[in-house]
């Protein structure tokens, strides 16, 4: 609602308006200093993103096991199917990976060429998302982390990674519905106990983990020098070049020796 301005004060003669301060040396000086400081803290600011990116990089690494169970089976949502990996799909998922920017494409060209084991997730006829293993029934190929991490296979177990859902469906429970079907088809061939990480800053991937009964056993830091060198568990690996084989998406071991567990 409008409100009227008393007659007093609406007929009173416009006054010149008040004068400002006075502008004050000191004060104009300590604004451009604090322009500057701000500059200065922006820059140091993005240095030091650049060196957490490219020159130095710290990460919590949470290794994590989890024997398949019945459960897998019994989950109720039927919106997801799983299809296994086969040399032919590599064409399906490279385009999947340039459409969804999921930055796996020449990883995910090796791990087909090595061997490894997977799976695709389709929605109706839509390709969503993947999950990769590597374990017994894939031809006596390993995985580096395997050996990273010291995880112990045996016959009946595999190692899990690089699982990934596509943007437009995340949320809603797709992972755990894609996830599980995996792992239903992965107790077809024999596997019973799965190994795998997380990173700790991924909520998401913890999130689904801890829904389907991972287990964490270990906590690893690992750092990256230069995006080159990886220090892990006080053995130093430095990163393959892409064409090398078989592993040109990881690292290799340079020097250390790991502690036994
Ligand atoms: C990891 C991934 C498959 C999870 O799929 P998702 O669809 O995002 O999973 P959801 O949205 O169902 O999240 C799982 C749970 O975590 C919760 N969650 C998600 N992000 C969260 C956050 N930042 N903080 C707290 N909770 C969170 C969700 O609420 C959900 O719980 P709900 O089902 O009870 O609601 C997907 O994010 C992905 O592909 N990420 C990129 C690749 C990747 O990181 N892979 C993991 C490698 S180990």
């Amino acid at each position: 609602m409008p409100t009227e301005i008393p007659s007093s004060i609406a007929d009173a003669p416009a006054a010149d308006p008040p004068a400002g301060p006075a502008p004050c040396p000191a004060a104009a000086q300590q604004r451009r200093r604090h322009a500057r400081g701000s500059l200065v803290s922006r820059a140091l600011r993005r240095v030091a993103a650049i060196v957490r990116k490219r020159v130095y990089q710290v990460a919590e690494e949470i290794l994590i096991e989890k024997v398949i169970t019945e459960s897998e089976n019994a989950i109720r949502e039927k919106r997801i199917h799983v299809v296994p990996l086969r040399s032919d799909h590599l064409d399906e998922l490279l385009a999947f990976s340039a459409r969804h920017g999921d930055g796996a494409a020449q990883r995910i060209r090796e791990y087909v060429r090595i061997g490894y084991g997977g799976y695709l997730g389709y929605q109706d006829a839509e390709l969503v998302g993947y999950l990769f293993y590597c374990g017994a029934t894939c031809g006596g190929v390993t995985h580096p982390h395997v050996e990273r991490y010291q995880f112990e296979l045996g016959q009946d177990g595999a190692y899990v990674f690089e699982i990934y859902l596509a943007p437009p469906f995340r949320g809603g429970g797709r992972a755990r519905e894609l996830v599980a079907r995996c792992f239903a088809r992965m107790a077809e061939l024999g596997y019973r106990r799965l190994s795998g990480f997380v990173y700790a800053s991924n909520m998401p991937a913890r999130i689904l983990h801890a829904m389907l009964g991972w287990r964490e056993t270990r906590r690893v830091v690992s750092r990256r020098v230069l995006s080159r060198w990886l220090i892990c568990d006080g053995v130093v690996y430095v990163r393959n070049r892409p064409a090398s084989r078989p592993h040109g998406f990881d690292y290799r071991r340079v020097f250390g020796r790991r502690a036994t567990r």
